[in-house]
């Protein structure tokens, strides 16, 4: 099924206003979310949707935060977000530094005590759509070992830097410090296939190509990478006051408790530079030379940062929209269970009374056509779709399971966001 970006983010939004978020942080959330899909970033999309009315219902993610704006210098503040959803504050930090930077050349604003913030390249393309470099980078759970080490102690802790040119067209570079994320891990697991040499390591730091022994995943370049990745730390983490290296909260591990992570953002405006005009022109030539660059062996063309995500954003659009309904951990095997209908329990709760059983299945409203089934086997849930043209809800139903880990909860809000649209006018 293919939904356009507006629709999607509708529902989106829809299902965070039921959650309890005000209008705009709602719509803030959805948009990034959007945003992230329409590139094809779907791991930073929809697929975030349950976990965040999650975060919420469980208290972790405060609806209503007193924030508190403190303007250190004329060119720095810390926005304080009293763990607040992370998107709104990390939008608004950059706004802030983008009109510092138009009226002093620069400014560095850190976000304080937020929740995630998502695929940071949003927020450095807001300043570049206002003529300014963006550069943001943010705190991410501890889950990658330090260069020589065995336990992990940083996180994924992204990085992103985008640039305007005379033409349109925003360089946007944006990436985990990590080989991989956590999620490619999980995948593989699903599938049952291995993972290449060098993503990640078991407990005593080896390097593992077998997902069911990862401990750890591994930083981009070995000790450079880890490297950038402690910069990260410092610059989003240690210096915003909050807490940094392993001391880094967790995303899945206790949901009822605040992420007090780390936001910083930068705008840098080109005009105290080298001249506005100048710097753009010069960005349109450097990126015409790289597209004229002779591409090496197996590749197509020389692409410029971000010049992928503008294609996947076109082939969105040819195609009708934003697929909705596939997901890479589809298992596709069926499995027959009885549901039962008519509960308003959400996943979270009737996790544990349906642990190690089928038994547990649960859709929110009758009139929905997804069923999230909840089992534990290795530390895994089930969610379900119940085959098109299956019985009535209180009848034996069939149900093409897809299994994901309880640290991978994306299939099941991909899932979710399809509870609305079947809902269609409730
Ligand atoms: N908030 C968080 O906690 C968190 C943590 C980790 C990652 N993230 C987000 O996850 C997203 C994905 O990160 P990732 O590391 O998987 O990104 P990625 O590996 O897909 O891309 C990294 C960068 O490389 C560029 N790139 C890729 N292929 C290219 C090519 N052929 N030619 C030129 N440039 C190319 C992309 O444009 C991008 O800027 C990002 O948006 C990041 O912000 C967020």
């Amino acid at each position: 099924m293919l939904g356009t970006r507006d629709e999607l983010k509708k529902l989106m939004k829809k299902k965070f206003m039921a959650a309890g978020m005000h209008d705009d942080h709602a719509d803030d959330m959805a948009e990034v979310l959007a945003w992230s899909s329409e590139r094809g970033l779907h791991s930073h999309g929809e697929v975030r949707v349950e976990y965040y009315t999650e975060h919420i219902s469980k208290g972790g993610m405060t609806v209503d935060p007193k924030v508190a704006w403190t303007q250190t210098g004329p060119r720095s503040g810390i926005l304080d977000a009293d763990n607040g959803c992370g998107y709104p504050f990390a939008i608004e930090g950059m706004q802030k530094v983008i009109d510092m930077a138009k009226e002093h050349g620069i400014g560095f604003v850190g976000v304080a005590n937020v929740s995630h913030t998502g695929a940071i390249g949003y927020y450095t393309e807001m300043a570049a759509k206002q003529g300014m470099i963006g550069l943001s980078c943010t705190q991410s759970d501890p889950m990658v070992i330090p260069y020589g080490g065995a336990e992990p102690f940083y996180g994924t802790n992204p990085i992103a830097i985008a640039a305007p040119t005379a033409d349109g067209r925003i360089v946007s570079f944006d990436m985990a410090t990590t080989v991989q994320a956590w999620g490619k891990i999980l995948d593989a697991k699903s599938a049952g296939r291995s993972i290449p040499e060098g993503w990640a390591v078991d407990e005593d730091g080896r390097p593992v190509t077998d997902p069911h022994k990862v401990n750890a995943l591994v930083a981009i370049a070995g000790p450079k990478g880890y490297g950038l990745m402690m910069m990260v730390d410092i610059l989003s983490g240690v210096l915003l006051g909050v807490p940094a290296g392993k001391h880094v909260s967790s995303l899945y591990h206790d949901l009822s408790e605040g992420r007090r992570l780390g936001h910083l953002n930068v705008a840098i405006n080109p005009e105290f530079f080298c001249g506005d005009q100048n710097f753009r022109e010069h960005m349109s030539e450097v990126l015409d030379e790289l597209n004229a660059t002779k591409p090496g062996v197996g590749f197509d063309k020389v692409y410029w940062p971000g010049e992928r995500a503008q294609k996947r954003i076109q082939a969105t659009k040819d195609v009708g929209g934003i697929e909705m309904w596939t997901t890479s951990t589809t298992t596709s095997s069926p499995t027959t269970c009885t549901a039962t209908a008519g509960t308003t329990r959400t996943a979270s709760r009737s996790r544990g009374a349906a642990r190690g059983g089928l038994a547990g299945a649960t859709c929110r409203r009758p009139s929905y056509r997804l069923a999230i089934l909840h089992k534990r086997i290795r530390g895994t849930l089930e969610y379900a779709w119940r085959s098109p043209g299956a019985a009535p809800w209180r009848a034996p139903c069939h149900f093409t399971a897809l299994t994901c880990d309880s640290r991978n909860i994306h299939s099941a809000s991909r899932w979710a966001a399809i509870i609305d649209r079947s809902a269609g006018s409730q």
